[in-house]
């Protein structure tokens, strides 16, 4: 596994390979966990060389969000892409992505505008820009992320189509902890007390499609249902709870079988966590 820190010799190096194998690319933000390494799969599967990009991008954290507390250990990372047999793992400095002057921005309109692009103005644009860059660096033919971000997989694959660019977007599932927490790097924030409690989430969520079972279920009792299961303490704040259309983003009042995605944020102390499910 060879760690490339210049994106010049990433972008050589991406050169080289294109037209003669594949390049999958899995953009991560580090902090790897068996969600990432999922998705590292998918893409060892599918092309013969594979990227794993590591940078913490500023652009997509609001000032008052957890970008200095983002949990981080390199070390860890290489050793988990190593067992994997990653071919390249591109770590640049912040510097070097947002160089003085840096003044442009990519911004997916519409799928951008619910959920987490309501509470977090400006994460989206963080990600599609970055993610841009990411991909004129390594110059990907294959994308790899992961559903728990629903509303980031969806934008990236809008992005894709809209700028055609020749990147197939795959996708991988979420993956769980045994009491059916969606893993993320933030859990590592969570204290012992709010851990035990983030479960809620996936139980309310699997009420909620229990729920769903009844014909033509009204968003009101969707949301009674999920938030039935959510503790009440004063440090666990439901961010959102949404009912959409699972290809559109569009909202819906009323669930229609495999086709409505239910996506929540909340926060337990300053943690937030998102989770969603298609019902
Ligand atoms: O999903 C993430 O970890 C990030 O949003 C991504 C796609 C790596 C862009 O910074």
């Amino acid at each position: 596994m060879k760690i490339i820190k210049s994106i010049s010799q990433m972008q050589k190096v991406s050169q080289a390979l294109k037209g003669k194998k594949t390049i999958a690319v899995v953009p991560t933000m580090g902090f790897l966990h068996e969600g990432h390494l999922s998705l590292v799969k998918i893409a060892k599967k599918k092309a013969a060389v594979t990227i794993v990009t590591l940078f913490l991008n500023p652009m997509q954290f609001g000032p008052k969000e957890d970008f200095s507390t983002y949990p981080r250990d390199e070390r860890a990372d290489f050793k988990k892409l190593r067992a994997l047999k990653v071919d390249y793992v591109f770590l640049p400095s912040l510097k070097k992505i947002y160089p003085e002057g840096f003044q442009t921005t990519v911004s997916v309109s519409h799928l951008t505008k619910p959920l987490c692009g309501r509470s977090r103005p400006g994460h989206f644009n963080g990600v599609t820009t970055v993610v841009n860059k990411l991909f004129n660096i390594t110059q990907p033919d294959y994308v790899v992320f992961g559903m728990k971000d629903y509303q980031q997989l969806l934008t990236v694959k809008q992005m894709v189509k809209d700028l055609n660019m020749p990147i197939k977007v795959l996708s991988g599932k979420i993956i769980r902890e045994k009491d059916g927490l969606a893993m993320s790097s933030r859990n590592a924030n969570l204290n012992k007390d709010q851990r035990k409690m983030a479960c809620s989430l996936h139980r309310g969520l699997k009420k909620v499609k229990r729920a769903c079972a009844k014909k033509g279920c009204h968003i009101n009792t969707m949301k009674k249902v999920f938030l039935s299961e959510i503790p009440k303490d004063s440090k666990v704040v439901v961010d959102y709870f949404e009912c959409l259309d699972a290809k559109s983003l569009a909202p819906v009042k009323t669930h229609k079988k495999n086709s409505t995605l239910i996506a929540v944020a909340v926060f337990f102390g300053k943690t937030r966590l998102i989770d969603n499910m298609v019902v």
